[in-house]
């Protein structure tokens, strides 16, 4: 019987390890065949550790698991799927599963993630073969034709980025993949990593193939050690059965790559301070133009791309453009993988077509507040995304209806607070995350950051309210408008939203001396 336990990050911190290690010494001693498989997570974090058991009907999902609960599991029949106070039934069946779209994370959590045996079983490889077929330009033209966006937060057409780098001239050119994912309370790059590894390796494959560049790098971070030694453990399988190499899958083509782990500051996700750190120098980031698809690592022309970005084309490459156009609004097409976190019941990861509003997202899939208490605020976007009352929650998740209301869907996570957040706190810690994180390469973020610190906490004590209000806001044009990066640049989307839908946190109610 082949029992599934998760080697994710997230699984791993809520026990998994110790509910693996109970199974297999139970098993032993009842003398049970199992094979325990160690996959990725399925995203639903508020049932991990989810043990699920293959039985002739399907999966069967028992969870949370605590080790302490498997010897009366097997008691109670989990090798055949029985029941149990904590069994879920069929995983498909789990309401918050069966109702996503999963098309990058299609085979996260479903299968052995090291195992390219189990990858090419479940339709890995497809996309690659397709494209090894095809010249090229009908490579990027397909990437350009699926709507593709980029999805580290930007939004920038994937496909467009690809042919700037077909097309410059150049002996070397390289593919970078971003898995620094910086902002707090998102995961989806780690997920894939450690759930999925092959998707990346075929969508950088497929990438170093389109556009003409024979090497790549993984850029991560030192936090992510799980992430890293699975993708290590990938590459070296794809190496050794010449899915990378001098002839990829037999090409002709050469493609390889390797994994970079960067030591963990914020900034180095801005792709031009990760390519510096990747040279081995400061994580500081560079002027663009030139832009890193004309000069980028080492100067050649460089791909930098998310890890979803690059996880997404193999099965654009696989089911073709129009498949994956059909999915999504606007301009905003396909799948995107919403990371929803804070203060909410149902956190996780979830893959679903762009255009669900955030009500549907935050009331409906993440099931309210994890307190009971009423939704007051949710930031989307990471720390530099903006705050979004309850009055917004119409806004479908589309990049341009989330600029027009003065916000962003970045990297897609979505973090909750119930109605005791103190937004002014909220966007004091807004400009302490820039005043640390800043490589203080430009004045704005590097002085700016530190003196929106000290108004905020003027206007906390009181102190000149309206004066220092205005000059808050003032601060965060400067800072929008005059840094050199999105570190700066967004910092006052938290700062401004939060001033906007919520003033009332920032007039506190002046200090009364007491009366004797
Ligand atoms: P950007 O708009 O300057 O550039 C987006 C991408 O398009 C870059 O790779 C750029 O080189 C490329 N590009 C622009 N014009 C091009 C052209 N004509 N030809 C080829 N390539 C072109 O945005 P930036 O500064 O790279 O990223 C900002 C975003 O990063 C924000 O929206 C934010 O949401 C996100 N972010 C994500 C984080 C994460 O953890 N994933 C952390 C912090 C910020
Ligand atoms: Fe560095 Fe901040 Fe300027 Fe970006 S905005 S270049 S992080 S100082």
């Amino acid at each position: 019987v082949r029992i599934y336990i998760p080697r994710d990050a997230a699984a791993l911190a809520l026990g998994a390890d110790r509910v693996a290690k109970a199974l297999a010494t139970e098993a032993q001693s009842r003398t049970l065949d199992i094979a325990i498989v160690r996959n990725g997570s399925r995203g639903m974090h508020w049932l991990e550790p989810l043990v699920e058991v293959e039985t002739a009907g399907g999966r069967i999902a028992y969870g949370p698991v605590k080790a302490a609960d498997v010897a009366g599991l097997l008691d109670a029949g989990l090798l055949e799927g029985r029941d149990h106070p904590l069994c879920l039934g069929p995983t498909k069946e789990i309401p918050f599963l069966k109702n996503q779209t999963r098309l990058t994370f299609a085979r996260c959590g479903v299968i052995d993630p090291v195992s390219l045996d189990d990858y090419k079983a479940h339709d890995g490889l497809k996309g690659l073969e397709t494209a090894i077929a095809m010249a090229p330009a009908d490579v990027v033209k397909q990437v350009t034709d699926s709507g593709l966006r980029g999805r580290g937060g930007a939004g920038f057409p994937t496909g467009i980025k690809w042919k700037t780098v077909l097309d410059a001239p150049g002996p070397q050119k390289y593919i970078v993949c971003n898995a620094d994912e910086g902002d707090s309370g998102t995961f989806a790059d780690r997920m894939i990593m450690e759930g999925d590894p092959f998707v990346l390796i075929e969508g950088m494959a497929i990438a170093g193939l389109a556009t003409g560049a024979t090497k790549g790098y993984v850029y991560t971070r030192s936090e992510y050690p799980h992430a890293i030694a699975v993708m290590n453990e990938a590459v070296l399988a794809a190496r050794a059965a010449g899915v990378l190499g001098p002839s990829v899958l037999g090409s002709g083509k050469a493609f390889d790559m390797e994994i970079r782990v960067g030591a963990g500051a914020y900034v180095c996700g801005e792709e031009t301070a990760l390519l510096n750190s990747l040279e081995g120098k400061r994580g500081v980031v560079r002027a663009k133009p030139p832009l890193p698809a004309l000069q980028g690592f080492l100067g050649r022309p460089t791909v930098v791309n998310n890890v979803i970005s690059l996880a997404s084309v193999p099965v654009i490459m696989d089911k073709g453009a129009a498949y994956y156009r059909d999915f999504g609004m606007g301009r905003s097409r396909g799948t995107i993988p919403l990371q929803i976190a804070g203060n909410v019941k149902h956190g996780g990861l979830y893959e679903t077509a762009f255009g669900l509003t955030l009500g549907e997202i935050v009331d409906g899939i993440g099931g309210g507040t994890a307190s009971g208490r009423p939704v007051r605020a949710v930031q989307v976007g990471g720390p530099l995304g903006a705050y979004f009352p309850r009055a917004l929650f119409d806004t479908p998740f589309d990049y341009e209806a989330f600029a027009a209301k003065d916000g962003l869907i970045g990297h897609a996570g979505i973090t909750v607070f119930d109605d005791t957040v103190d937004m002014l706190k909220q966007a004091r810690f807004a400009m302490e995350f820039c005043a640390v994180e800043s490589c203080g390469k430009c004045t704005p973020c590097r002085i700016g950051s530190t003196r929106g610190v000290e108004t905020a906490d003027k206007i906390a004590q009181g102190i000149e309210p309206e004066k220092n209000r205005e000059l808050l806001t003032d601060l965060c044009n400067t800072m929008k408008f005059g840094s050199l990066c999105a570190l700066g640049g967004f910092t006052p989307y938290p700062v401004l939203s939060a001033m906007t839908h919520f003033p009332e946190d920032f007039s506190p109610a002046p200090m009364v001396e007491a009366a004797e």
